[in-house]
């Protein structure tokens, strides 16, 4: 099915299934701890070994001999895997430095052995056992000395409306300031893991992965064998916030791994090892130029980002919510690029956006300080309902002014005090801060079977990966919804690359796009039942396991019958995105406090407004968006890889010392959906939620602290040491 023209009345407007709070029908499973993960198929690889990755002790520089004497005569050891004897590996699509050292060496613990052996323990101890001699080069690990040296080391891209500097230079009032985030890691639950099985020429691997068919064309490229060859099953995934994108090193070594040792091999990224070996979100230093009327009117705005990644690698695009957010004639984005020999730096949580929204929403607060506005209303008059660098290209939908209204009269903005530093209670300063929230909504062509059995059963399958986020839940809905039963008969079989491929999780394309493709899927499905019934398929209606047309009325189980029906279908996206602009967008209030005497920051209450199209399902939604606003908490307070700049490594490489957010981090959370729908969109009427609710966050908190105390923090993440000195006298 194509979908380019505006969505009109359809069955999913019935909203008698989807839209409802239904509770994750994948819940039970994961409570009880009985949903199998990739690191526990014991169901389907009884016979596994294990295996240990060896991560590079260098940065930089080359392996000159690997001394294996010691391993392979260790206890259990069934087979060493290096770039000697891995066999030719190619190189996917998706990544930017080799998954296997050898004999150069890219990246801080970039792979450079497999050791397996029949069990954990002993492969572990083996790996202990390996002499690696390195010939280390120098690397460049800063990305602040790479910025002074733009000329040599970086590449730039620009994007310039009107006459930005002229405009900036006569704008009345004006802000120029620099903001820095720092590298990030995914941290999520589960890490990185894969058991693969040789059968024959074929491999299976069950995994934990967001985009099973990249991943899966990636493995048969980067192994050499044919796609057909490779399937992917990644059905329970613990959290992925990116990480776990592309094909990584414990799928790959699983598959090299069982195939040298002749038989199942399990792989699992150990923690220490995650933040090196596979990819971050890449730090940025972020200037913003901003001038406005007297009056408070936008007329020039610019931001230039600087990030750094290896090469081959990409920026982070952290200027993207610039060139939309808000209006202003002369604009100028662009992104600086430096060479670092740092891990690859790729996609977290609202690549982009995330970062981005932390420097920008600052820069605003900023300047509505400057202009003596609020930073509602400053925000509201620099509102735009139209791409502002081309005003033919509205948007689809655009309602930030009714999230930061909605919002601002929930959490009691008006009871603020603009002043900062005028509110204590006992030896806490109080401070509320606001940022708007945005994130670009994508749409993904993808594809499901349907099935209808004799029991008047509907199963989906679909290769699309729940993350954590509710597929499985709202992808039932939409063909309860579609095919008129309740959700109780939809059976929802996920992450299979042996099944249709979909949109996948990513970049909060994947709810709105891969209920799509059930939507399409469900609509070939009521063309066969209407069919076979001998019914008139654009009158049938279908409604409590019956379809009824023209007086008759017949149940869904008995029109399948023994033999069931089948139907498989796309949902392919025309060019509606490239008509409108497709956005997402929020406002986020913040309440804090930090201690006179500490400066230690609490988060007191939060409250989030969205408006991103129909939400699918709002408990899963909300927890979406809490778990984001959860994560720029993170962002703002405590979270950051710290770089060694001489080894050129992430020290602080575990959950000790990379620190998140805990619940006694996060006391009151509220979540508030604007109701709305965006035809153009997709049939669902639907957006993604789960990248908008972190954007944002981070400079809501941050303008938050300033209101409390009247120290602004430009340098993420927000710790007490940059606060300290600077605290208001204890007087009052
Ligand atoms: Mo997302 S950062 O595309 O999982």
């Amino acid at each position: 099915m194509k979908f380019d023209t505006p969505a009109t009345t359809n069955p999913i407007d019935q909203l008698k299934v989807v839209g409802q709070p239904l509770d994750r029908i994948d819940g039970a499973l994961k409570t009880t701890g009985t949903a199998p993960y990739a690191y526990e198929r014991h169901d389907v690889a009884p016979d596994a070994a294990y295996g240990y990755i060896l991560g590079a002790a260098i940065a930089k520089g080359r392996i000159v001999a690997i001394d294996q004497a010691r391993a392979r005569a260790a206890p259990g050891v069934i087979a060493i895997v290096t770039a000697e004897n891995a066999g030719k590996l190619g190189k996917g699509n998706f990544n930017t430095a080799r998954l296997l050292a050898g004999p150069t060496v890219e990246h801080y613990h970039q792979a450079v052995a497999l050791v397996v052996a029949e069990t954990f323990e002993q492969a572990r101890a083996a790996a202990q056992l390996l002499r690696v001699e390195y010939a280390r080069t120098e690397g460049d690990f800063d990305l602040a000395g790479a910025k002074a040296s733009t000329d040599k080391r970086t590449t730039d891209s620009n994007k310039t409306v009107g006459d930005f500097s002229d405009a900036f230079g006569k704008a009345e009032v004006k802000l120029d300031e620099t903001y820095t985030t720092p590298d990030h890691s995914h941290a999520m639950m589960e890490p990185m893991a894969s058991t693969a099985a040789w059968r024959g020429d074929k491999v299976v691997v069950w995994t934990s992965n967001q985009m099973i068919d990249w991943t899966r064309t990636d493995l048969a490229s980067t192994l050499g064998i044919p796609k057909d060859n490779v399937r992917l099953v990644s059905p329970f995934i613990g959290g992925g916030f990116g990480a776990k994108l592309f094909l990584r090193a414990d799928t790959l070594l699983a598959a090299v791994g069982a195939r040298i040792a002749r038989r199942p091999v399990k792989v699992a990224l150990q923690r220490p090892l995650v933040a090196n070996n596979t990819t971050h979100r890449p730090a940025t230093i972020q200037r913003i130029r901003i001038g406005a009327t007297r009056q408070g009117k936008i007329t020039a705005i610019g931001h230039e980002s600087w990030s750094g990644n290896l090469v081959g690698g990409k920026p982070e695009n952290a200027v993207q919510q610039t060139q939309l957010l808000y209006a202003g004639e002369h604009r100028l984005t662009g992104t600086r690029l430096a060479s670092l020999d740092l891990p690859e730096g790729n996609a977290m949580r609202a690549p982009g956006e995330a970062p981005g929204l932390m420097a920008l929403e600052i820069a605003i607060d900023e300047l509505a300080e400057k202009l003596g506005m609020d930073p509602v209303e400053f925000r509201v008059l620099n509102d735009t309902q139209v791409d502002p660098a081309n005003p033919n290209r509205r948007f689809s939908q655009r309602r930030l002014i009714e999230c930061l209204r909605t919002g601002a009269q929930r959490f009691e903005w008006a009871q603020r005090n603009a002043k900062p530093a005028q509110r204590r209670e006992g030896r806490w300063w109080i401070g509320t801060g606001l940022a708007a929230a945005f994130r670009n909504n994508q749409v993904m062509k993808s594809g499901a079977r349907v099935r209808l059995d004799g029991r008047g059963i509907v199963t989906v399958e679909t290769d699309m990966t729940d993350i954590g986020t509710g597929s499985y839940t709202i992808i039932a809905q939409t063909a309860a919804e579609m095919m008129g039963v309740p959700i109780e008969k939809v059976v929802v079989r996920l992450g299979d690359s042996s099944f249709p491929v979909s949109a996948g999780s990513g970049g909060q394309w994947g709810a709105n796009s891969a209920t799509a493709g059930v939507y399409a899927a469900c609509v070939k499905l009521r063309e066969a039942v209407a069919q076979r019934a001998g019914l008139d398929a654009s009158t049938a209606s279908f409604a409590d396991g019956m379809v009824r047309a023209g007086g008759r009325n017949v149940s869904l189980a008995s029109v399948a019958g023994e033999g069931g029906l089948v139907v498989e279908d796309t949902m392919e996206f025309g060019d509606l995105t490239k008509q409108y602009q497709q956005s997402t967008f929020g406002a986020h209030f913040v309440e804090v406090a930090v201690d006179a005497y500490t400066a230690e920051v609490r988060v007191r209450r939060m409250l989030a407004v969205c408006a991103a199209g129909r939400i699918l399902n709002p408990k899963s939604a909300r927890s979406q968006v809490i778990g984001g606003m959860t994560m720029g908490v993170g962002a703002a307070l405590m979270e950051e890889l710290a770089v060694d700049k001489r080894q050129g490594f992430f020290v602080n490489h575990d959950l000790a010392g990379y620190e998140v957010p805990v619940h006694a981090d996060i006391p009151h959370q509220e979540v508030i959906f604007l109701d709305e729908t965006d035809p153009m969109s997709s049939p669902m009427k639907a957006k993604g939620v789960g990248e908008l609710g972190i954007c944002g966050v981070g400079a809501a908190v941050a303008n938050a602290i300033y209101n409390a105390t009247g120290v602004r923090v430009r340098d993420y993440p927000v710790t007490l040491d940059k606060l300290l000195g600077r605290m208001p006298s204890e007087a009052i």
